[in-house]
């Protein structure tokens, strides 16, 4: 097993995460990918893959009830992200509890995405019939519905499976949408060659745009490809599977990431599976981010990383050592990667000396009794290690660093408040005891 921890600051060129990809998003800067691509789990009764914890006796649970994901978590999308959870209360009232609970495992997960993409970025995000629908929705609820820019259909027509009273589904879908205006689009990095028989319109027709048009001097080879991509899926016995059931092909993968990122810049796979999006990514010279909690797909990725035959693996650096998986999702534990050394470096810190800041936090503390600043915290008593030194008036309102403008709060707490004034956080903070429960 190829392992190399790092340690402080934030994660590197070429390192996976075998964790819940939550935490770690929420430990990484903003605006530090530009490009994400995201093959999350489906919401299928089977899931492959085992998405939120280990097959129990053998056979892979149908996760997707209440119980799964955290009431905290659609708590906290109504009061940061109330279109996100406006999408979930409607899709609980349409397909009740599984939809809602996928949803809200989702959202909050594409928020902390939308988050750590460049203002130029873009980000894709693959998915089927099970869940496209309300998936869109939801992309319109955290990116903006202007932002949608293509809902691209990969059709992979030679896979086995034709059933007797319905069409074969042959297609899955891919949801491309921009952070902003002013997005990357590397058109000419795309382009694919005109099929004979279309020659002729293509040479005739200039209102396809000068740059398209085949027939005179000025012609760019090639046309961008429309919206429907066939490439076949991987077969078992083909020579780039690694016998990962939902793996990705490379070549889909690496348009992608031609078309909407640069040399050098970073591509992140919050659910990398057997890590294609990484293996395409390093082939066109990007660096890579990828995440996947199944802990198979450490060695997975690891033999294919070697059978790149790069000397990639000597490079890599595979966290692979997570907190228990109830232990991750514990809300005290959210975004707070302790042990992993993974630390936000753009929310700002008290501008004390760390003895100084050590001292305050120990006598904080203990005058506090260990309970968290925040008369709503849900939590009660927290450890030491879970707590945070915050300003009460935030230092990017003009608040001080000295201990008067100082308390402790905990890391969820702390997240929450962000950089907003105390009152106007704690008139959120009485609001979240108010809303109503999901009913489904
Ligand atoms: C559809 S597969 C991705 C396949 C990938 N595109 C490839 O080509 O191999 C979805 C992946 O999401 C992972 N996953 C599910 N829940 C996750 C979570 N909370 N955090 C990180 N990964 C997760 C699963 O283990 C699975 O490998
Ligand atoms: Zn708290």
């Amino acid at each position: 097993m190829i392992s190399a921890p790092g340690n402080g600051g934030q994660p590197g060129n070429r390192t996976i995460f075998i964790h819940d990809n939550l935490p770690v998003l929420e430990g990484m800067n903003s605006g530090m990918a530009d490009l994400i691509y995201l093959d999350p789990p489906f919401n299928k009764n089977r899931i492959f893959g085992s998405p939120l914890g280990e097959p129990e006796n053998g056979r892979f649970e149908d996760i997707w009830n209440w119980s799964t994901v955290k009431d905290e978590h659609l708590t906290h999308l109504e009061i940061r992200h109330p279109k996100i959870a406006a999408a979930i209360r409607g899709a609980a009232r349409m397909g009740g509890e599984p939809y809602a609970a996928y949803l809200t495992f989702m959202g909050i997960r594409l928020a902390q995405m939308w988050r750590v993409l460049k203002e130029s970025g873009s980000i894709y995000l693959h998915c089927d019939h099970t869940a496209g629908h309300y998936l869109k929705v939801m992309m319109d609820a955290v990116f903006g519905r202007k932002n949608f820019r293509n809902e691209i259909v990969w059709f992979y027509p030679d896979t086995p499976g034709r059933p007797k009273r319905d069409f074969p589904r042959k297609h899955d879908t891919i949801f491309r949408y921009a952070k902003k205006g002013g997005w990357l689009f590397n058109a000419d990095n795309v382009r694919v060659p005109i099929a004979p028989e279309s020659r002729e319109r293509y040479k005739y027709s200039r209102t396809l745009g000068g740059r398209e048009y085949l027939g005179g001097k000025s012609a760019v080879a090639g046309k961008v490809p429309e919206d429907v991509w066939r490439f076949p899926a991987v077969k078992k016995n083909s020579k780039e599977s690694c016998g990962y059931p939902t793996q990705k092909p490379l070549a889909l993968m690496e348009r992608i990431i031609k078309a909407s990122s640069r040399e050098g810049d970073l591509v992140l796979d919050p659910f990398c599976g057997c890590a294609t999006t990484c293996v395409a990514a390093e082939r066109l010279k990007r660096k890579w981010i990828g995440i996947d909690l199944h802990k198979r797909v450490a060695d997975l990725i690891g033999e294919r990383l070697r059978n790149e035959n790069i000397g990639l693996h000597k490079k890599v650096c595979v966290r692979d050592k997570p907190p228990k998986l109830t232990e991750a999702v514990d809300p005290r534990f959210a975004g707070s990667l302790f042990g992993w050394g993974l630390a936000r470096e753009d929310l700002g810190d008290s501008g004390l000396p760390a003895k100084q800041k050590e001292e305050l936090k120990v006598r904080l503390y203990s005058e506090q009794r260990g309970k968290c600043g925040n008369n709503h915290c849900p939590y009660g008593e927290v450890g030491y290690d879970f707590m945070e030194l915050d300003h009460i008036k935030p230092r990017a309102k003009g608040g001080e660093d000295s201990p008067g403008n100082i308390q402790l709060l905990c890391g969820p707490c702390n997240r929450r408040k962000g950089d907003r004034n105390w009152d106007e956080f704690l008139k959120e903070e009485a609001r979240r005891e108010k809303i109503a429960p999901l009913i489904f």
